[in-house]
């Protein structure tokens, strides 16, 4: 595995190249990481991984600062497990000056996370397109834990005509369905025991719309307030469809449906989402 850390070298180093599978992070890696890296050597004959810490992502209050970096941790597993380029940039090369042409984001994009975060997706789509740009892959692998931020990159490559596809891959959990993030390390023992309220949560509404309960505002509402009950402070708790992220409206053939939340567990901000068969 080679390590790259400037835009030249790793464009010398990819140029020989035929077939190139991306997978952008932020490092920190865990089991979810590794699973999109296994996924991305299915598809093509050279495996890159981007580690970034991209703070054009983070607002001022965010975690940008104590957010976990765990270069060498993360360069062991990725050599474990047969990456064949990761690329390292600093602020320096991928931001060599202020970042000031920046996309139009489509409405999807202020809802929900948009909505909480506000110039979240900016940050997100302006280093992916960036990282597009330099990497060149033809196939870039995102996972669905962050559901919008992959439909938001995906509608992007479909609106900018760029030439990758995206693979998306299922969430990884820990045994007892927590999702897989690199902010979990945040979580004491007591936070961690009670971190899976969301999942089993999001999860007895994704069984009762499959059960035929199309009452989607009271399996909402009683959602929420039994999370609040627990002390959890939620920012949203919601159906919506898969293919818009519009609210969900019922109908007789439900089966693209997927419930969203995000909630604060004290200062911990956790984020899960399932999609709904029915
Ligand atoms: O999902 C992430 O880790 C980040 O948002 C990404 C896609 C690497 C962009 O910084």
């Amino acid at each position: 595995m080679e390590r790259v850390t400037d835009i030249s070298s790793l464009r010398k180093r990819l140029r020989k190249e035929t077939s190139i599978a991306f997978v952008p992070t932020m490092g920190n890696l865990h089991e979810g990481h590794l699973s999109l890296v296994r996924t991305a050597k299915q598809y093509a004959d050279c495996t890159v991984v981007s580690i970034f810490v991209n703070q054009l992502q983070f607002s001022p209050t965010e975690d940008y600062n104590k957010y976990p970096r765990t270069l060498e941790k993360d360069c062991a597993l990725l050599k474990d497990i047969n990456a064949d380029v990761v690329f390292i940039p600093n602020e320096k090369i991928l931001y060599p000056e202020t970042q000031e042409f920046l996309l139009m984001l489509p409405p999807v994009a202020h809802i929900l996370e948009g909505k909480y975060r506000p110039g979240f997706f900016r940050g997100v789509t302006t280093v992916v397109l960036k990282l597009f740009n330099i990497i060149q892959p033809q196939k870039a692998i995102f996972g669905k834990k962050d559901y919008q931020q992959l439909y938001i990159v995906d509608k992007m490559i479909k609106q900018l005509n760029l030439p990758v596809k995206i693979i998306a891959c299922d969430t990884v959990r820990m045994h007892d369905g927590l999702a897989q993030s690199s902010r979990n390390c945040y979580l004491n023992e007591n936070q961690r025991s009670e971190s899976i309220r969301l999942y089993q949560t999001l999860y007895q509404i994704k069984k009762s719309v499959e059960d035929g309960n199309d009452n989607f505002k009271m399996l909402q509402d009683n959602a929420i307030k039994n999370m609040i009950q627990h002390n959890w402070k939620v920012d949203y708790i919601t159906i919506r469809q898969r293919s818009t992220l519009e609210p969900a409206v019922f109908n007789e053939n439900n089966n693209n449906l997927i419930v969203l939340g995000a909630a604060w567990l004290d200062d911990i901000r956790l984020i899960d989402n399932i999609e709904i068969h029915t």
